[in-house]
């Protein structure tokens, strides 16, 4: 099939370059003309495993393309997705100014049936806000379907997630929409949910908070295991061995952070309030978040007994190992606090440094664990990269001002480093 896909951020670079795995031709569409250009080249701005590859073999194979021009997506490709970001606005409420653009310059452009599918994630209802914005603007009345196709991989596996996703949902109002996405996806082996659109809006929105539900409930059982001594790997390896829970999404650490979980939980309490819905259960998880990472910054400056002026050690700053994401990272947030109680930051992280450099001018980014950890009062571990795993940890105790090691993720083993010297200190254990 011929598709496109306008927005190259995470989601549209990796659709667009799976989709054209898969046989299809794929034009990826951005209104950045530098990124463009750069992807024209080969050059791909973000850093996703596998990604790189995988657009230089499909541009190789004449498969994949990269435009600047919705009109050469709509007189191109049957199908186009809609993967543009939807950031949040001060009130947590999405700025849908990118989809309705699109959706107008889309409905400019039609002269031939077109089915346009939403992939970002947006609230319940924009398929209608779409729908209605491509038929005010589609003055010769052409033929065409909205759909709602929601993405739920993951930065970091992005792709491996989407060829092997766990479902995929399709929302539709016509049959010729479903046949197409159908046959789009025919090669993909996983259960196939069809529904209408609003339930497929609502399932995203839906799947998002119940994980950070998850990550909220067992950090909240973490700290009950701080306070009474029981062991949080063990609770949680209890609860997720029954099949009704799941042993996914139980790790207990500084708290959840990344472009999706925050800013969707915010999006989807702001939606619920707008439909006169009080998403109580949605605004505590938050507050534990919240919470959550206060109790790391509150850990360090107890341990210490006086923060001022220390040395603190920071080992990660993207959200989660395997991206050189730092947005929304809670590494950053917690260096933000740190710095309000004047005390020196030196950082490393293994793909995040690039990231790093544009927004750090005052701390001290290392080119390795080892130059961290060299005169810093506390060791701070905040993401859970393997590198960080398997460090020279006896030359760590020897280099280090203090033998504090503050392990935000629990990827540590206590007993050993207990045994070398250290205090070490995790999250409910
Ligand atoms: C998430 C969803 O998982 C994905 O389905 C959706 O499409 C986009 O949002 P992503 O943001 O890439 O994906 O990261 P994810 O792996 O979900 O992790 C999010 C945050 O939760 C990270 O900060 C991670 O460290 C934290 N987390 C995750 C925990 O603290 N504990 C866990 O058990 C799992």
């Amino acid at each position: 099939m011929r598709i496109s896909i306008i927005g190259a951020g995470h989601v549209g670079l990796v659709t667009g370059a799976c989709f054209a795995d898969l046989g299809n031709t794929v034009l990826c569409v951005d209104n950045d003309l530098r990124k463009i250009r750069k992807l024209k080249r080969n050059i791909v701005p973000i850093y996703e495993p596998g990604l790189e590859e995988l657009i230089k073999k499909n541009t190789k194979k004449k498969r994949l393309y990269f435009s600047s021009s919705i009109k050469e997506a709509v007189g191109k490709t049957e199908v186009i997705f809609i993967a543009v970001g939807t950031p949040a606005l001060q009130n947590g409420e999405p700025d849908l100014t990118g989809i309705e653009n699109v959706a107008t310059q889309i409905a400019k452009n039609l002269k031939n049936y077109r089915l346009i599918v939403e992939k970002s994630t947006v609230p319940v209802e924009t398929g209608e806000w779409v729908k209605r914005t491509i038929e005010r603007n589609n003055h010769f009345k052409i033929d065409f379907d909205v759909a709602s196709n929601p993405e739920f991989l993951r930065e970091g596996s992005a792709i491996y997630d989407f060829m092997h996703p766990d479902r995929i949902v399709i929302g539709v109002e016509s049959e010729r929409a479903k046949n197409i996405l159908l046959k789009l996806y025919q090669p993909i082996k996983a259960p196939i949910l069809i529904t209408d659109i609003k339930s497929a809006e609502l399932i995203k929105h839906a799947s998002n908070s119940f994980l950070a539900t998850k990550i909220s409930f067992i950090n909240a059982i973490a700290q009950i295991c701080e306070k009474t001594g029981a062991n949080i790997l063990k609770v949680a390896e209890g609860i997720g061995l029954d099949k009704r829970i799941g042993k996914d999404f139980l790790n207990a650490g500084v708290g959840y952070g990344g472009a999706c979980l925050p800013k969707d939980l915010d999006a989807f309490i702001s939606i619920a309030d707008k439909l006169g819905y009080n998403f109580e259960l949605l605004k505590v998880v938050k507050k534990i978040n919240e919470e959550q990472k206060k109790s790391i910054v509150k850990k360090i400056s107890d341990s210490l007994w006086i923060i001022k002026g220390k040395t603190i050690g920071v080992l990660g700053l993207t959200f989660k190992p395997n991206t050189d994401d730092i947005r929304n990272s809670v590494s950053l947030e917690i260096i933000a606090e740190l710095k309000k109680e004047s005390v020196s930051i030196k950082a490393y992280d293994p793909w995040g440094m690039p990231n790093a450099k544009k927004i750090f001018k005052d701390i001290k980014l290392c080119l390795n664990p080892y130059e961290v950890a060299r005169n810093s009062d506390c060791l701070l571990f905040m993401t859970e990269w393997d590198e960080f795993k398997n460090l020279d940890f006896s030359k760590i105790k020897r280099i280090m001002k203090q033998p504090l090691i503050i392990d935000g993720r629990n990827m540590l083993e206590p007993e050993k480093l207990i045994s070398l010297g250290f205090r070490y200190i995790g999250v409910g254990r």
